[in-house]
């Protein structure tokens, strides 16, 4: 029998949205508030849905200790309170938004979970916007 199960997770970071070759206007007007020079910080909300069989002996998808113990080793150890774009290399060369961010994560997690398992990101920038990633056509 296929189920799911969903950890969530918070770190708060800052960032800068721009894009090198244009100007702090031409940022502005393309990214808004996000492109400010002196960077902002976001509280990042994070839901990680994997998908599987329950397991007939454990009951289990997957155990979440696990998972809790990967999220918090590959992302909240390497984004919490840190500068997404001066601190970290995963954003040396890709702009930080929230739909980026959401794709970085899923290929971090994707490494450490065997692909047996579905995995699918949910992240809120803020309470009313959030990205879903991969897009499946589902509205988690
Ligand atoms: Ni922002």
């Amino acid at each position: 029998m296929k189920s799911s199960i969903v950890r969530k997770a918070q770190f708060n970071a800052a960032h800068r949205l721009f894009i090198k070759d244009k100007t702090d206007q031409e940022n502005l007007e393309i990214f808004g508030k996000c492109a400010y020079p002196n960077y902002h910080g976001h509280n990042y909300e994070l839901h990680v849905k994997l998908s599987g069989e329950i397991d007939s002996e454990t009951g289990f998808v997957y155990d979440i200790a696990k998972l809790r113990a990967i999220i918090d080793e590959e992302i909240i150890e390497n984004y919490d309170h840190r500068n997404l774009n001066l601190d970290t290399e995963d954003f040396k060369n890709i702009i930080p938004t929230v739909e980026n961010i959401a794709v970085v994560i899923y290929n971090r997690l994707r490494k450490k979970i065997e692909n047996q398992y579905e995995i699918q990101i949910k992240l809120y920038e803020t309470p009313r916007n959030y990205t879903i990633y991969p897009d499946q056509n589902t509205f988690l």
